[in-house]
């Protein structure tokens, strides 16, 4: 009579487990049948906003349903990166990560509510964003020796803008405080959407920013760019020197903005999104709006979840030691 029983329990235990396999496979063959929300960790208008928004677009297309971006703002987008953490893996939820959020808020918040690189499934990159050391219109130096010499003899009169604790602003702009020797004011905003705002004001002198959040403002003179942290110059600013020409060669930070789902997420689900992330980024009118702003578009290598994985492993190792050690 055991042997029955253990029988008919082995029996029931594997229906169950096919049954879990049968429903998540249906699920992810009819996927998406809903719209899919899209956690943007800062202020709309911000340089993640915008690339979500020129992405998605496209994307809605390929997935036949709506992507509802939802901005969702705090600590240096940890606050948002959270939640997603936390948001049921069926899909529906997503987050665009960065630099920041999955890599420099690591050794910047000694309790952080989640692990990069446990809590998520990587989808894949969508766009590199090249940094750019910017200031105000009528900060007093013409170039990034003149900037560095003024910084360095006036720090303490400085107010240098970031989007919170651990952001690409944040992090990018402590690397250059660190190399310079220098400890400004600095300014946290919920995202570099509304500090790129107060830089045009004259309200902050100066921040280091993406790329894509900047071209516009350099182009119409109401900011000034000093350098792009990045071995070669930008087609998007094509006078702008690098950090390396303009005599500032440690600084070199090329930023990055990707899709993350929570631990879990189906992979029949996760392979949907990545090719529809890939179909957007060669898509023509898609590359030229990313482009136009600065962005480097991944290879088609550099966008699988793999690619990403060990992106985010690399990063978190780089900055590390650099927020460690520099972050009083
Ligand atoms: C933004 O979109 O505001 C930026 O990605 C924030 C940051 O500097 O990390």
């Amino acid at each position: 009579m055991d042997l029955l029983k253990r029988l008919l329990a082995v029996t029931r235990l594997a229906f169950a487990g096919i049954l879990v396999i049968v429903t998540q496979c249906a699920a992810a063959d009819d996927y998406p049948s809903r719209p899919v929300t899209v956690i943007v960790p800062f202020a709309a208008g911000g340089p993640t906003d915008v690339l979500a928004r020129i992405v998605t677009v496209h994307m809605a297309r390929t997935l036949g349903q709506s992507m509802v971006i939802e901005n969702v703002v705090g600590a240096g987008g940890t606050t948002a990166t959270t939640r997603a953490a936390r948001a049921p893996n069926n899909g529906y939820t997503l987050i665009v990560g960065h630099m920041g959020t999955h890599a420099a808020a690591v050794p910047l918040y000694s309790k952080l509510a989640y692990d990069p690189q446990t809590d998520f499934e990587p989808v894949g990159l969508l766009a590199g964003t090249p940094i750019v050391i910017l200031a105000r219109k009528d900060f007093p130096a013409n170039n990034l020796r003149e900037f560095v010499a003024y910084v360095q003899a006036n720090t303490e009169k400085l107010n240098a803008a970031h989007a919170g604790l651990g952001s690409v602003s944040h992090a990018s702009g402590e690397l250059l405080n660190s190399i310079l020797g220098i400890r400004p004011t600095g300014v946290p905003y919920n995202g570099t959407g509304p500090a790129m705002n107060a830089l045009v004001g004259g309200q902050v002198d100066y921040m280091c920013d993406q790329i894509v959040n900047a071209v516009p403002q350099v182009k119409s003179g109401t900011i000034k760019a000093y350098a792009v942290a990045t071995q070669q110059r930008n087609p998007s600013l094509p006078d702008v020197p690098t950090t390396a020409e303009a005599g500032l060669p440690e600084l070199e930070v090329q930023a990055w903005n990707a899709f993350f789902a929570p631990k879990g997420t189906p992979p029949a689900v996760i392979a949907t999104l990545n090719a529809a992330v890939s179909k957007a980024l060669d898509d023509a009118v898609v590359r030229k709006q990313l482009l136009d702003l600065g962005s480097v578009i991944p290879t088609p290598a550099e966008r699988t979840p793999e690619a990403l994985a060990a992106l985010v492993r690399s990063e978190i190792a780089r900055w590390t030691p650099l927020l460690t050690q520099n972050w009083h």
